[in-house]
């Protein structure tokens, strides 16, 4: 039997971000790695990319017979407490390969009850704001419980550094703020839900 005399002891709360499309060296990627290096602070986190969904494995249209490699692939990322999507804005909405993956997500249960946290970024002045709030009409079909801080970097090219984060001071802190209190929400919710 495992136990631990430390009263300090915690597990810490797991969160995967989804570098949410399947575009060769994305801003996406990058965000990712940076978002990470700040959560990791004060959750578990772990990256993934739907560069590596297995695509392929889908055309034609497998719905309802939901291929191997698609459920491991679902498996490895819902395998959380909490989730972290970053977004990029394509023509106006967020990337097909994005609304693939969630078609393909156990119904109901995948999202339901769980939080997420959104980052949106483009080369635009939006941010991938339209992105982001498009997604957001489906996590809220699919019953997610949406962290209400979110980030959205504009011109991210101009704008984001992956070692230094983002040039303006005031997005940067809030950026470390979403991402400090995106776990306790998700510890808040998990305590709930228990
Ligand atoms: C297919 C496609 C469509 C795009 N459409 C938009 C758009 O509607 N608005 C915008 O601001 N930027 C648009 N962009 C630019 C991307 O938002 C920008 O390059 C972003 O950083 C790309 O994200 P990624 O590097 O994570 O793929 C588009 C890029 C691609 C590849």
């Amino acid at each position: 039997m495992l136990f631990s005399t430390n009263f300090n002891y915690r597990i810490m709360t797991r969160i995967h971000i989804l570098s949410s499309t399947d575009r060769p060296g994305s801003n996406a990627l990058d965000v990712s790695a940076y978002a990470s290096g700040l959560l990791c602070r004060y959750a578990e986190t772990e990256v993934f990319s739907l560069e590596d969904y297995p695509l392929a494995d889908v055309a034609g249209g497998k719905y309802g017979n939901t291929p191997q490699s698609v459920q491991d692939y679902n498996s490895r990322i819902l395998d959380a407490d909490g989730f972290l999507f970053v977004i990029p804005e394509y023509n106006g909405s967020f990337p097909g390969v994005l609304k693939v993956f969630i078609d393909y997500l156990p119904f109901p249960k995948a999202l339901e009850k769980r939080p997420v946290s959104l980052i949106g970024e483009s080369s635009g002045s939006f941010g991938a704001l339209r992105a982001v709030e498009q997604f957001e009409q489906i996590l809220k079909y699919r019953k997610a419980y949406i962290f209400p801080e979110r980030m959205f970097i504009q011109r991210v090219d101009k704008n984001f550094d992956v070692q230094t984060g983002l040039s303006s001071e005031l997005h940067q802190k809030l950026f470390e703020k979403q991402l400090k209190e995106f776990p306790e929400f998700v510890e808040s919710l998990t305590k709930q839900l228990v």
